[in-house]
């Protein structure tokens, strides 16, 4: 039994969970999973596993993503770059919806299913249901050689190595990555990016897993609000654009693995519920970076405020504004709007993780749940 827990140990590399181990890996994991891929100089982007379909990205009609879990968040991060870069319509939805709901699909459109173990059984049936009806189908999937890779027509793999801990951390910026690189790599087929500003934007991504790594010195400052929220009860998540799916995926995280009930909304829709559930005992956590919506972020938080709430902001480093009204802020760094998901996840992870140990919850096997769900 020794023996086992030293074996454990190592495999956990020096961290006291996979969970945390994987976190830590994301500057590394992200950059695995652009190697080979993108070339900003040359303005070159090359997905083998899809090249055979570019004829089909030049001419299809709409793309529909399925997942479940933290994968439907990535895919709701991808509708926003692929409707943004590559304007084609996306839908994104819950496979176990899909499957059972007669959706209309045509040979015109795209299917992408995402999935870190390439295993789950609603979103292999969503897959089946599409290609009966005739759509081209791709994956997205961490693991090599999984089912679903082998039902899809053609796929790109996110190659983040494997992922031990339950709550997905490294899988899903990695699916959010590819996603990226897919969104502008559409356009560029279908002819909606000029080439100096598809180069900008690969040289933008290639600088994203510095910018992680750099994003995780803010681990400390996370820890200490950790240690200030850990007994919540509930906890809002609140963002607006690409950082709506964000606050999402932060809300499931905190959930998954530390059992306190939260909820991420669009910021702007918290008037049409949320509000009323905000008072002092209520932490909100607002993802305030400098980009298009900052000003509408600001009246939210105001909102907040005025009726007692505590937030916490993540906002870009250098911030004044959202600093003087904020209980507590997490600075990252400062990106393009279309990188932030990348960054913004990365403490909202942490946030997770600590109050997760701070409350003794079982970080890597969180009870109920199960890493890959291959029944309905
Ligand atoms: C389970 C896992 C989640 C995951 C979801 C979808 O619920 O606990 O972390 O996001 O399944 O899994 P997939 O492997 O298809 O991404």
């Amino acid at each position: 039994q020794e023996l086992e827990l030293k074996l454990e140990m190592l495999e956990k590399g020096g961290y006291d969970h996979f969970m945390l181990k994987e976190i830590y890996e994301q500057p590394r994991s992200i950059r695995d999973c652009l190697r080979g891929r993108i070339y900003p100089t040359e303005g070159l982007v090359q997905l083998g596993g899809i090249k055979d379909y570019i004829e089909k990205l030049k001419e299809l009609d709409r793309i529909i993503i399925v997942a479940c879990g933290t994968s439907w968040h990535a895919g709701l991060v991808g509708e926003y770059l692929i409707e943004e870069y590559a304007r084609v319509p996306v839908e994104v939805e819950y496979a176990s919806e899909f499957r059972y709901r007669n959706p209309i699909i045509t040979p015109n459109d795209l299917v992408i299913a995402i999935s870190q173990s390439g295993e789950t059984a609603d979103t292999m049936a969503a897959i089946e249901l599409a290609k009966e009806m005739g759509a081209t189908i791709f994956g997205i999937c961490n693991v090599v050689g999984a089912s679903i890779p082998r039902i899809t027509h053609a796929g790109v793999y996110t190659h983040a190595g494997p992922e031990i801990g339950v709550a997905s951390t490294k899988a899903f910026t990695a699916q959010v990555t590819i996603l990226t690189l897919m969104a502008f790599y559409i356009a560029q087929q279908r002819g909606n990016i000029t080439q100096s500003k598809f180069i900008e934007y690969l040289t933008e991504l290639d600088k994203v897993p510095d910018l992680v790594e750099q994003t995780l010195k803010c681990n400390d400052t996370v820890k200490a609000i950790a240690e200030r929220f850990k007994d919540s009860a509930n906890c809002l998540f609140l963002g607006r654009g690409v950082s709506f799916p964000v606050a999402l995926e932060g809300a499931l995280k905190l959930k998954e693995i530390s059992y306190i009930h939260a909820e991420g909304y669009p910021a702007a829709e918290m008037k049409h519920g949320p509000i009323a559930l905000i008072d002092a005992e209520m932490p909100v956590v607002f993802i305030a970076t400098k980009n298009s919506s900052y000003e509408k972020v600001i009246s939210n938080i105001q909102e907040v405020k005025a009726r007692g709430g505590k937030v916490i902001a993540i906002v870009s480093e250098g911030d004044v504004e959202v600093k003087e009204m904020a209980d507590y802020v997490i600075e990252i760094p400062l990106t393009g709007e279309t990188f932030v998901p990348l960054l913004a996840t990365i403490p909202l992870q942490l946030l997770s993780y600590h109050i997760a140990v701070m409350r003794g919850c079982n970080v890597d096997q969180p009870r109920n749940l199960a890493k890959s769900v291959t029944v309905e």
